[in-house]
């Protein structure tokens, strides 16, 4: 068993820029990540750029460049918005890498002198665009191949195969047997017809008169390797599978398998949900040792696709200089359901910002300090209380928020566990308004009952800033340094009493400034 929680996520192709969708992605594997180390379990985090193939070779001669000198700008570009957006990774899947194309090279050996693949000459209709030689499945009805295959070649050219077909029948009874292969479950459903109409075998290389820029075969100079068979080797070749010692890489045993790879409904089928695990088990890895994939949906505008195409793709970079970086990944993670699609809105991520975290947890933050330092010099008192409200909050609403938060994160529904954060914020808003801790400062009979309310804030402003930590790390640090509180965020410690008796909260600043509409919005 790995002694690590291991994630990876899809390596963006570096042809284009990254847009909104690359960037939600790796937000979310990166919650994901940060919420295994809130509950101190060891993890590893995996993403990383798809650097060969038609697309990048036909970008670089666009733009004059050699397709390395290409990947590497654009590589560039995907490293500082990760390092923008707080997108902290343990491991960087860059397939230009030497110790990856040694990997790839070493299983393509292998599964040659085992007879996995074979050489066959084939003439038919390539599409340039998808890479592929199209068959009479993919004509229209009009018997054409439609505009989403782009410029169709007529090619005949001898090429390697792997014997996909061999494997189907095991395929669909791993499918069957295993519920937690693809998540959601619907997506499992819609893979599994699609391996019941799987026919033929994967055409895996390309020869280097018309494709140069890829891995060559190990075991025929004038081939390089099909992009996808070589990218989907990234999980394995940068957790150290068939590295020679002293690599550098991670220890593989330690890592594998992955608890899950997390990626987009478009390449689950064929390639994460078909051709992926078919290698694995021809490469001899047992079912067991077979990943989860965790399908998630797209983020569109007006319901239509986000390409860079279409001129409606969306910069991350601009939003998050527009808006911050807190709020961006906050709308990232709040406003869509994992597996689901949603519709980016500009308008929708200032509402989402200015009425959950500006109106309602910054708010909460700012009047409970400035009660507590108006009244009491901002000084906690931790007495028991009796008053109903006050226990319905500590023994009620708290705990279950956690618990509730807890669970949704264990499920990667990023959504409903802000949603219990956010939600504990609300009922301490309205515990402010009940309990009017400004009349009852004015009332010395009343001074217990102000003490436990103000401590009442406090506390529960603690737990909300741990549950927001993995999505939002450096705001939580903030209401942590507000509240005085040194320790880092740590799940365990989102228990209630954590504040001790006589603790001295530190000084308000507003930590969730309004978002407003820029002068000419986008939207
Ligand atoms: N290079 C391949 C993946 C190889 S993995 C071994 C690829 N790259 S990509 O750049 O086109 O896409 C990278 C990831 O971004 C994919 O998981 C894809 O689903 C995701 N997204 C691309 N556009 C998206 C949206 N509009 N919304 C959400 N995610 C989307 O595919």
């Amino acid at each position: 068993m790995p002694d690590r929680t291991f994630f990876t996520t899809a390596i963006d192709y570096t042809n284009a820029a990254p847009h909104i969708g690359h960037a939600y992605e790796k937000v979310l594997t990166d919650v994901l990540a940060r919420f295994e180390r809130l509950c101190r379990r060891p993890v590893y985090f995996l993403t990383g750029v798809d650097q060969h193939g038609q697309k990048v070779q036909q970008s670089a001669e666009k733009e004059g460049l050699s397709p390395l000198e290409f990947a590497e700008q654009c590589t560039a570009k995907f490293l500082a918005l990760w390092s923008t957006l707080g997108v902290e990774f343990d491991g960087w899947a860059a397939t230009t890498h030497p110790l990856h194309k040694q990997a790839v090279q070493r299983i393509l050996q292998r599964l040659f002198e085992d007879g996995q693949l074979y050489k066959q000459g084939h003439r038919g209709f390539y599409s340039v665009r998808q890479e592929q030689f199209l068959t009479d499945k993919e004509r229209n009805e009009a018997g054409e191949f439609g505009p989403e295959w782009g410029q169709v070649v007529e090619l005949e050219e001898e090429n390697y195969y792997f014997r996909l077909s061999a494997h189907k029948d095991w395929l669909l009874s791993f499918i069957d047997t295993h519920e937690k292969f693809v998540l959601p479950a619907f997506r499992r459903l819609e893979l599994r017809n699609a391996v019941e109409r799987l026919s033929g075998d994967l055409c895996i290389s390309r020869p280097k008169k018309r494709l140069s820029w890829g891995i060559e075969l190990p075991f025929d100079p004038e081939f390089v390797t099909y992009v996808w068979f070589d990218a989907l080797i990234n999980y394995i070749s940068f957790a150290g599978y068939l590295a020679d010692p002293g690599s550098g890489l991670p220890e593989f045993r330690s890592l594998w398998p992955a608890k899950a790879h997390v990626i987009g409904k478009d390449i689950l089928i064929p390639a994460h949900g078909v051709y992926w695990p078919i290698m694995l088990h021809a490469i001899g890895f047992s079912d067991d040792e077979i990943p989860t994939l965790l399908v998630h949906g797209w983020w569109n505008i007006s319901g239509a696709k986000m390409s860079k195409s279409l001129g409606n793709a969306v910069d991350p970079v601009v939003l998050a200089e527009r808006y911050g970086v807190s709020a961006l990944r906050y709308y990232l993670m709040a406003d869509i359901s994992t597996g689901r699609d949603a519709d980016f809105s500009e308008e929708r991520l200032r509402m989402r910002f200015n009425d959950e975290l500006a109106n309602n947890v910054g708010n909460l933050l700012n009047r409970s300090l400035n009660m507590a330092h108006r009244y009491r010099q901002g000084i906690l008192r931790a007495a028991t209380t009796t008053d109903a409200d006050l226990l319905a909050l500590s023994e009620g609403e708290a705990p279950r928020a956690v618990a509730a938060y807890t669970q949704a994160m264990e499920h990667y529904q990023i959504d409903a566990s802000l949603e219990a954060a956010v939600g504990l914020a609300r009922t301490c808003n309205q515990l402010i308004e009940s309990s009017a801790p400004w009349k009852l400062a004015k009332d010395p009979d009343q001074a217990a009952r102000l003490d436990a309310v103000l401590y009442h804030l406090a506390e529960a402003l603690r737990l909300v800033a741990i549950l927001l930590s993995p999505v939002l790390p450096e705001a939580a640090l903030g209401i942590l340094a507000q509240l005085n509180v040194a320790a880092p965020p740590h799940l365990a410690d989102a228990v209630w009493g954590g504040l001790p008796d006589g603790h001295l909260l530190g000084t308000p600043v507003p930590l969730f400034p309004r978002l407003e509409a820029p002068p000419a919005a986008a939207d």
